[in-house]
């Protein structure tokens, strides 16, 4: 039986004073019985707060994305290792954002993914398509092959502490989410394409949707069989909005 997990991804959004009082009334509002996991993605810049304010609690925390590199000469970036030392159990990997704006392949994404398992972080790994390709017929082939690169770069066995995440690109903050069927059928598809390679990682893969989710539409999302959560970005910066989707994941 697969746990529900909900992330929140905060994106580039935050400030201490409004952290603070967000992961407040989060952590008030934890749903006391239950079985749901909850995590939060905060900016670099505020792991520390968050881990600080998180640390005796059930809510977990991450960062948005790293390096692929273990170290050097690469101003800017934040590598696996560092993350670790530091606490961080979660990390996303190959958000559409980044795959789309800062041009991350994916080959890329791949080495990523690779690089957060071995230093023992959890990747939470974004996969999914465009509207032009999900017009076109193309959704499937798109995700496998996201996902297919990553296997065959980091082997399937890696899934086993890994989760994924379908975010079907025309519905992160656009309002629009794929329908409860739509987002079923995809996520039997990434299992699938595991399960060719090992029933038992794939059986116990968490596969989160994320796109437009809210307390409104959660609920529906989440009642699919193999839909295990959600990736949750504005809604996650409402701590009752968070905690509303939280509790829809809580079965
Ligand atoms: P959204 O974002 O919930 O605002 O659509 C989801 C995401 O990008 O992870």
């Amino acid at each position: 039986m697969r746990s529900p997990l909900v992330v929140g991804n905060w994106k580039m959004h935050g400030d201490l004073a409004g952290n603070l009082q967000l992961l407040q009334q989060v952590i008030a509002g934890v749903p006391a019985a239950g079985a749901v996991d909850m995590v939060v993605c905060a900016p670099f810049p505020y792991l520390e707060q968050v881990r600080n304010l998180l640390a005796a609690t059930p809510v977990g925390w991450g960062a948005q994305t790293l390096s692929e590199h273990a170290q050097g000469a690469y101003t800017g970036e934040v590598s696996a290792g560092m993350l670790r030392e530091f606490g961080c159990r979660y990390v996303i990997v190959g958000h559409s954002e980044r795959r789309a704006l800062f041009s991350e392949s994916d080959e890329q994404v791949a080495a990523k993914f690779l690089a957060a398992c071995n230093a023992g972080l959890v990747p939470i790994l974004c996969v999914g398509e465009t509207l032009a390709q999900r017009e076109s017929g193309e959704t499937v082939r798109v995700v496998e092959k996201q996902l297919q690169v990553v296997l065959d770069r980091a082997g399937v066995e890696r899934f086993s502490s890994a989760v994924v995440a379908y975010e079907p690109v025309w519905a992160i903050g656009t309002g629009r989410t794929a329908t409860p069927e739509q987002a079923q059928e995809v996520h039997v598809a990434i299992r699938s394409c595991l399960a060719r390679l090992d029933q038992q990682v794939a059986s116990g893969l968490q596969i989160l949707y994320g796109g437009s989710v809210k307390a409104q539409n959660a609920g529906e999302i989440f009642a699919q069989a193999d839909i295990d959560g959600g990736l949750i970005g504005g809604a996650s910066l409402v701590a009752d909005d968070f905690l509303a989707i939280c509790q829809a994941a809580n079965r």
